[in-house]
């Protein structure tokens, strides 16, 4: 076979490999439209860990390991820079605006003052203030639409409608995929329904691999978006070469590298013809690495639209 047909027959495979895990994921409750960007630049923005369950009626499931952190404060950058944000993110994590909150908000900022009244606790009136006003405006304004996901099956679906949906803004969207998905999965049809027994001994279950949607979602869900994948990893002298690989395997415009224990302070933002060190410097009014990044970003999707509209 030669190189040309071996492509197609890999292509192919994947696209069967897709379709059929479409085909058997448990359909979603709710469908995703969106239409019209007004000429406003869109980002989805993914954020959180993928659950792989175990057991239809699920009582255990595999995770994949992600606070949100990263996602909820690049939306808030986002929107900030004008962009119109979809949040897709995993239930229970991280959200925009929250960040100066405590673990448990309500119980920790609010106070009963009588039996009838509760106010906000004079240590967090302003981070209250601050959280309340900023995530209304973005909403009002129609710049924040938060949409969750649990499981493989929700995530994939969930952006794959939304790629699609956002298809006819062409080079005004982009697609920031800092959520980490579940590389191995039990496909719908061959899951226990009920809860496995462990009455019948050690469990012994293969995993299928997940397929690759990275590809598809650049090249025929939304070809003219700026796309934007990470990669993490614990090594880091593995971790430059992985995203490069990444870069050239998935034609992603930019790869963001970031090791899991200094994710916080630094990551290395890799393209084709450079890679740029992004820090978190106080100093420079840098609290989080984050502002730097998107600041970044914004100006890199700018020359993209602006090169396209050359063309
Ligand atoms: O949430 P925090 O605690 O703040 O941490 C942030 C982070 C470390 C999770 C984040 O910065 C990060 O690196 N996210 C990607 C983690 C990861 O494990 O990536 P991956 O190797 O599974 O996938 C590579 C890229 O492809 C990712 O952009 C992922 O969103 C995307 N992907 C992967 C597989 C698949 N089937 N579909 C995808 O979209």
């Amino acid at each position: 076979m030669d190189l040309g047909h071996a492509l197609e027959a890999t292509r192919a495979n994947l696209n069967a490999e897709i379709e059929s895990f479409f085909n058997s994921a448990p359909p979603l409750k709710n469908s995703v439209d969106i239409r019209n960007g007004g000429g406003r630049r869109v980002v989805c923005v993914t954020a959180g860990g993928t659950t792989v369950p175990l057991e239809q009626r699920c009582v255990r499931y595999i995770d994949n390991f992600s606070s949100g952190n990263r996602g909820a404060t690049s939306t808030e950058y986002f929107v900030k820079a004008g962009y119109a944000v979809i949040f897709l993110y995993r239930r229970g994590t991280c959200q925009p605006y929250c960040r100066s909150l405590p673990d448990d908000p309500l119980l920790e900022c609010f106070e009963l003052t009588d039996e009838s009244n509760i106010k906000v606790h004079e240590l967090y009136s302003e981070a209250v203030k601050k959280a309340i006003t900023e995530h209304r405006a973005a909403v009002e304004e129609g710049l924040l639409l938060k949409l969750p996901f649990t499981t493989i099956f929700e995530y994939l679906q969930i952006l794959r409608m939304i790629a699609l949906s956002t298809s006819n803004l062409g080079q005004n969207a982009m697609f920031y995929l800092a959520a980490a998905v579940s590389d191995f999965y039990v496909p719908w049809h061959s899951m226990a329904e009920h809860k496995i027994q462990s009455a019948s001994g050690p469990l012994n279950m293969e995993l299928a691999q997940v397929p690759k949607m990275l590809s598809v979602l650049r090249q025929d869900w939304a070809p003219k978006a700026f796309f934007i994948s990470f990669k993490l990893e614990t090594d880091s002298k593995i971790l430059l070469q992985k995203a490069i690989s990444a870069l050239e395997k998935y034609k992603m415009n930019m790869v963001v590298a970031n090791e899991l224990s200094t994710r916080k302070e630094e990551v290395v933002v890799v393209t084709s013809s450079e890679k740029i060190s992004v820090r978190r410097n106080k100093d420079r009014g840098f609290e989080d690495v984050e502002n730097p990044l998107i600041q970044l970003l914004v100006e890199r999707h700018s020359a993209y639209i602006e090169s396209s509209s050359d063309l």
